[in-house]
């Protein structure tokens, strides 16, 4: 069954800080978006990459695309995003020649996830999974909160999750096409990740090992974080 990934880029990175859109930020000189993409591409297992593009960037993005090496056996769209993650998502499914029966959805802000995490993902979703997440435990220990009444007031703590039970999920996630289609026209409420609106339809989701490199660059210290991953790796 062929494999396509959608690497939604369109947000603007608001935690990062003022500046071009995250995906567009340099990391060791080469967009991030470029190395989320080679990140993918470097599966033998994937044959198109669908980039979601900032929706006033779809051009920059396609020549940027031109302008780095990447392999020759990938296929590549640049499709316009949206408002929400979600949205821009369910533009890139939408761009998806039919062939494609399994999709991995990668967050461009993931630069660094290692092929191997990426094979392992597609791996479980040919043996039949629906939906699949690489997964890492925690090392913080993580409380529910009651929202804060106003601004300056203290969140009261309401629960604390046994933390060995708990799970930070990276992508990429991957998916039956079909599953995730439907997944993104059934549930309309807001959602932070694919794999929920899977759990939604009532369906299995199951997990695979993370990789810590596999981290996403939200705020300024991620980018110091990735930079010096890349250094090591060169070495
Ligand atoms: N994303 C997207 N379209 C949006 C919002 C987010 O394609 N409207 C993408 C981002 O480009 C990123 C991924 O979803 O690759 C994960 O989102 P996040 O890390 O939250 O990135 P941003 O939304 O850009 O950052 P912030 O929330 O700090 O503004
Ligand atoms: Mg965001």
């Amino acid at each position: 069954i062929p494999v396509a990934a959608v690497i939604p880029a369109a947000g603007r990175g608001v935690r990062l800080g003022p500046g071009a859109p995250k995906a567009l930020r340099a990391l060791n000189g080469t967009p991030m978006l470029i190395h989320a993409v080679r990140a993918l591409a470097a599966s033998r297992h994937v044959s198109l990459v669908v980039v979601v593009a900032p929706p006033d960037g779809t051009a920059e993005v396609k020549s940027l695309l031109d302008a780095h090496a990447l392999p020759e056996r990938t296929d590549f769209l640049v499709v316009p995003g949206g408002d929400s993650r979600q949205e821009s998502v369910r533009f890139g499914l939408d761009a998806l020649p039919p062939e494609y029966g399994i999709v991995l959805v990668h967050d461009a802000a993931r630069p660094l996830v290692p092929v191997d995490t990426v094979d392992a993902v597609i791996e479980a979703v040919r043996e039949g999974a629906p939906a699949v997440v690489p997964a890492l435990p925690l090392a913080d220990t993580v409380k529910e909160v009651e929202p804060a009444a106003g601004p300056g007031e203290p969140e009261p703590v309401v629960a604390t999750p046994e933390r060995a039970r708990l799970r930070a999920v990276q992508t990429p996630q991957g998916f039956d096409r079909e599953t995730l289609v439907r997944a993104h026209a059934t549930v309309t409420e807001d959602v932070t990740d694919d794999a929920s609106m899977v759990e939604q339809l009532g369906l299995g989701v199951v997990t695979v090992p993370g990789h810590e490199e596999a981290f996403k660059v939200t705020r300024p210290l991620d980018l110091v974080l990735a930079e010096a991953v890349l250094a090591r790796r060169r070495l």
